[in-house]
């Protein structure tokens, strides 16, 4: 009887594993570590991750870098994870769109600690969002 618990339980962790092992990224795992890292003010998490950025200030800049980091997107030394990035706008539109999207997002950027991965993450989600309307 244990033993079988036991098997259960071991399958669903490898199966969790393997799911974010192969997809390469832990999006919302990200989230919700930044937010107890920042301890963000709930009403603010809840509309980031849906993609809403009327609140910034520096703090909310910080935590959008800790996310984008924690997601893969951005490296300390402020270059971009172009495959990390592509893999993520895949869900929601064609290739050809994201790699419009990437190369209009990151390109000219000014390196600026909190603000540059904000602005980064908001300007490929609010695109890439947008044409997700018109269909991938
Ligand atoms: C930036 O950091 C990444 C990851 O640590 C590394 O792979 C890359 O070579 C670095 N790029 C530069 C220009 O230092
Ligand atoms: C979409 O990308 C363009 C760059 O091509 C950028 O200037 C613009 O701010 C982005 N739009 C949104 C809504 O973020």
């Amino acid at each position: 009887m244990e033993r079988l618990v036991l098997v259960r339980l071991l399958s669903v962790c490898l199966v969790v594993l393997l799911v974010q092992v192969c997809s390469g990224q832990d999006i919302l795992g990200s989230y919700f570590r930044c937010r107890n890292e920042y301890d963000i003010e709930p009403s603010v998490f809840e509309a980031l991750r849906a993609g809403d950025f009327s609140v910034r200030n520096s703090f909310v800049e910080c935590f959008g870098e800790c996310f984008v980091k924690r997601a893969g997107f951005m490296n300390d030394n402020f270059t971009f994870n172009r495959d990390t990035i592509m893999r993520f706008m895949a869900r929601f539109v064609s290739k050809e769109v994201a790699e419009v999207v990437y190369k209009s997002c990151t390109e000219n950027i000014t390196p600026t600690y909190c603000v540059t991965a904000f602005e980064v993450y908001q300007c490929i989600y609010e695109n890439v969002s947008k044409k997700w309307d018109t269909r991938k």
